[in-house]
């Protein structure tokens, strides 16, 4: 039985096995998903990364699971080295399935950072014009992470809640989420803003945020056929309007 040392720690090992069976029976997890004992390894998936330092020999990484303990082998599960090639052993992976749940799953389990998950975007900018040119609240910015151009939220809180963005975006990729009170406008996992929703004067249905209204307000102050600021849904205004509009055509009659 060749003794070997598994994280500072000297063990026997049975020669016939591989390592990542060594490893998980000393309850050490080893991410793997082409692995299975009844089969020969083919060592495809190269998640079950791990350091090996035969003696007097530099550290290289090895696949666990293709990999068999000989006398004095040190094998190291909690590196950078480690890290570093099971990242790219994870996201290598979901190239190939980006629907793939169990990837990112198995990833986060493990501490793997996969980096921004796929997305609709196709980085035509028209949200990030939107908001800026539009409504001004300029919360959005192209970023780029590791090579890759994603739209993701400017920080300092700046998304006022309006839903622009997510309305003119041709592919869908900005989500808008009214949920108890509380409007979540997000693109993929990141949250573009958060905000509360106010009520409609009139229905109590909610209906726009207190910074959206409050730029409205501000914008259309110096409009000289504004009469008075409201808190009126769309559908209530409109109603509202038709009224006083009728009632006015009446008078004249
Ligand atoms: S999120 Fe939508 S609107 Fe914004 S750049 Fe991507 S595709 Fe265009
Ligand atoms: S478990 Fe897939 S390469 Fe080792």
């Amino acid at each position: 039985m060749p003794e070997i040392i598994v994280n500072n720690q000297q063990i026997q090992a049975d020669a016939d096995k591989h390592v990542i069976d060594i490893l998980r029976e000393q309850g050490i997890e080893v991410p793997a998903l082409c692995y299975h004992p009844a089969l020969t390894p083919a060592g495809e998936c190269k998640l079950c990364a791990v350091e090996a330092v035969y003696p007097d020999k530099p550290a290289q990484i090895k696949l666990a699971c293709t990999l068999k303990p000989t006398e004095g082998l040190e094998i190291r599960t909690d590196t950078e080295q480690v890290t570093r090639a099971r990242t790219t052993a994870f996201r290598n992976l979901a190239k190939y399935a980006p629907e793939s749940a169990i990837i990112r799953r198995l990833a986060e389990k493990h501490g793997i950072d996969m980096g921004a998950p796929p997305d609709e975007c196709i980085r035509c900018r028209l949200c990030i014009r939107a908001c800026k040119e539009l409504v001004g609240a300029d919360a959005l910015k192209i970023e780029r992470r590791e090579g890759v151009r994603y739209v993701a939220p400017k920080s300092g809180n700046r998304c006022i809640g309006c839903g622009t963005c997510a309305a003119i975006c041709p592919t869908g990729a900005i989500a808008q989420r009214d949920e108890n009170g509380l409007r979540v406008i997000s693109i993929r996992d990141e949250i573009i803003g958060q905000n509360p929703l106010l009520t409609c004067e009139s229905c109590g249905r909610y209906f726009a945020t207190p910074k959206f209204l409050s730029r409205i307000e501000a914008r259309t102050e110096d409009h000289p056929h504004l009469k008075e600021h409201h808190r009126y849904c769309p559908t209530c205004a409109k109603l509202l309007s038709d009224r006083i509009k009728s009632a006015s055509r009446m008078k004249k009659i």
